[in-house]
């Protein structure tokens, strides 16, 4: 079964009873290691897409919707900041090509953390990141399969600007403000009701009535 296939909106069965005990270790153990990976060509080549159609609009403030799954969030943001450049990214061809809008934004199929580390080293800022419901890999092993438990989860502070995100998962909503606050950036979490749903993901969250959590936070840059 691909990844793609084994995200779902079923009921979480994790083996964790609260926060993983290394995360703090794991995140530290990044801070202090800089991440490089080969970035994929589809990546590549997203970023040199994104890079064009930034310029061509005069390089406005940057939104960016990561995990956009098939971009009903991005296209909820660009109605939201309409002054704003707004770009969703998702690794998956096949969820991108399930989006039903049009205009304003721009959908890439990319790789996420390579994206950022491209986004860094073009020295290009974000002003505000949303990442809504990114996958949580539930078993305790699959810690550093978290985004908070990634290598390159540290670059997020260097893009500065403001950093949302959004989960069904309590426990991962507490990893990640906790992670956050040792990369400089501090937030808020609270719990929130879904009223007019801005992803596929988030809708049938709202439907079954689940709990959701909301990280907002503030790169200290
Ligand atoms: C649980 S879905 C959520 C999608 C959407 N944000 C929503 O709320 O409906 C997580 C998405 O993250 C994407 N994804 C997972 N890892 C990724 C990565 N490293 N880079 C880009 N996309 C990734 C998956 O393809 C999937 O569409």
């Amino acid at each position: 079964m691909t990844e793609d296939a084994q995200i779902s909106t079923a009921p979480l069965q994790t083996d964790q009873q609260g926060p993983h005990p290394d995360l703090a270790s794991v995140v530290r153990k990044h801070l202090e290691t800089t991440w490089c990976k080969p970035v994929p060509e589809h990546t590549k080549r997203a970023f040199d897409t994104a890079l064009t159609w930034l310029a061509r609009q005069g390089n406005p403030p940057l939104v960016l919707d990561s995990f956009c799954g098939t971009g009903m969030s991005t296209a909820r943001l660009a109605e939201r900041y309409p002054d704003a450049a707004v770009i969703g990214l998702d690794k998956s061809a096949h969820r991108l090509a399930k989006h039903a809008g049009s205009g304003g934004y721009l959908l890439l199929r990319a790789e996420c953390e390579p994206f950022w580390l491209l986004l860094r080293q073009a020295s290009l800022n974000v002003a505000r990141h949303y990442m809504l419901y990114p996958n949580p890999w539930p078993k305790a092993s699959q810690l550093k399969r978290r985004v908070h438990g990634h290598p390159a989860f540290p670059l997020l502070e260097s893009l500065g600007g403001t950093l949302e995100l959004r989960t069904n998962w309590s426990i991962f909503a507490e990893e990640f403000a906790s992670a956050s606050a040792l990369i400089g950036i501090e937030g808020e979490l609270e719990t929130y009701s879904v009223t007019r749903p801005w992803s596929l993901f988030e809708k049938k969250y709202g439907e079954r009535h689940q709990e959701l959590w909301r990280f907002r936070g503030q790169c200290s840059r």
